[in-house]
């Protein structure tokens, strides 16, 4: 049965302002006497650092364009929308599928469908992203395309930067506190064409009261000049260096607060832990990448710890096992230089299988001897020394005594 469009308009607007009810709202399509300045808006609740914001979506022919509204200007933000001459929209609350569509005469047709077993809101709004696809660093480096949507075959790399960023976000008041007024110093070590490292800037950038700046090392001379030419582009030129050093030996004016390594190769994690530790930095965030080290000591021996020996007969095992030991030293190691160290998944094995993160905060604890006493047990059993440990030998024999 038709209705008065203004009526069956403003009866929407409860649902649309209903942070815990809304799941996604879409307007689109056009009535027959006029054309809304966009082909279609989005309007969905996102909670991000900086609080809970309406995030509205518009979109014109090429690219879209993203704002998250503060909530006390999400009424006005809403009435603008419903203001626009859109011919239909299209809610879904967590309990009922509301559609409004606008009749050649300009009434209003609405339908609404009851929902069985609800929407889990919880988990669209846990998946609000740390970068947006239409944010432009993301188009400058080539991830998105001028649509401002991911490409297809960059959407590995996308997903990786912004899960990598998810993990980062709860340590970060912990590096803040240490900065305190200063800018937060991130180095990103090995950082190849620095996806994370730019993804890193545009996401600490829209932080409230943070002044910044972020450096990406690598050994290679082509990653520097690539990556300062698109700090230029972005105008990032003042908060953003780019230095080519190998990682182990790399000096900068100032210690970091933050350090990231991701997926540098083989025993490049290593040395970006080691480097990190003796920088003293606060938080470090490592995603290791390939582990041959481990695998190739475990190979040689002549014989392994019994009965363990089964997880390292067979090559495939070996290399997988090898892997865990890997990390598991690493983040021993790291324990009892006096971080709190977490070991966590930080994206999907269907996206990398390289996707182990090993997330640390100093807090300059004595070491567990219970640690100490099972990291001894276990490179004594395997008779082998984690590539960390020599890079580190100082530090571990005085905490170790
Ligand atoms: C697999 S890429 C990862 C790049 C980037 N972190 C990412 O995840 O997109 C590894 C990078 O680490 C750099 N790298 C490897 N060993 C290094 C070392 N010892 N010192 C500096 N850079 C190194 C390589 O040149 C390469 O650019």
């Amino acid at each position: 049965m038709p209705q008065n469009l203004p009526t069956a308009l403003d009866s929407l607007r409860a649902s649309l302002l209903d942070a815990d009810r809304l799941v996604r709202a879409v307007a689109s399509g056009r009535r027959r006497s006029a054309t809304p300045r966009f082909r279609r808006t989005e309007l969905r609740w996102v909670d991000l650092r900086a609080g809970r914001r309406l995030q509205v979506v518009t979109y014109d022919e090429q690219q879209s364009f993203t704002r998250n509204v503060a909530a006390d200007e999400a009424g006005a933000a809403v009435d603008e929308v419903l203001a626009e001459p859109y011919g239909n929209w299209h809610i879904d609350t967590t309990d009922e599928e509301i559609q409004l569509r606008v009749t050649k005469k300009g009434d209003a047709q609405v339908h609404r469908a009851g929902r069985t077993g609800g929407v889990d809101r919880s988990h669209d709004r846990r998946k609000a992203r740390m970068l947006e696809p239409d944010d432009p660093f993301l188009a400058e480096v080539g991830i998105s395309g001028p649509d401002g949507r991911v490409k297809p075959s960059r959407s590995a790399k996308y997903r990786q930067v912004d899960e990598f960023l998810r993990a980062f976000a709860p340590v970060l008041d912990r590096a803040h506190e240490e900065a305190g007024s200063a800018p937060l110093r991130v180095t990103d070590l090995g950082c190849g064409n620095a996806y994370l490292t730019f993804g890193a800037h545009a996401w600490l950038d829209r932080q409230p009261d943070l002044k910044i700046n972020v450096t990406g090392v690598d050994v290679k001379e082509q990653s520097r000049t690539r990556n300062e030419e698109l700090a230029e582009r972005l105008g990032w030129s003042s908060t953003m260096a780019f230095v080519r050093e190998p990682i182990a030996s790399v000096e900068l004016d100032q210690r970091p607060h933050v350090v990231f390594a991701l997926h540098a190769c083989d025993t490049a994690t290593d040395d970006a832990l080691a480097r990190a530790v003796r920088w003293d930095a606060p938080v470090i965030l490592a995603a290791p990448c390939c582990h041959h080290d481990l695998q190739r000591r475990i190979g040689r021996a002549t014989s392994w710890p019994q009965p363990y020996g089964l997880l390292a007969r067979h090559g495939i095992l070996r290399e997988r096992f090898a892997d865990v030991l890997t990390d598991a030293f690493r983040a021993t190691v790291l324990r009892i230089l006096g971080y709190r160290v977490e070991v966590i998944e930080f994206v999907d094995s269907a996206h990398t299988p390289r996707n182990t993160l090993l997330r640390a905060v100093r807090t300059g604890g004595a070491p567990d001897p219970a640690t100490i006493a099972e990291y001894r047990r276990m490179t004594d059993e395997w008779n082998v020394e984690p590539a960390l440990v020599p890079r580190l030998r100082q530090e571990l024999d005085t905490r170790m005594k």
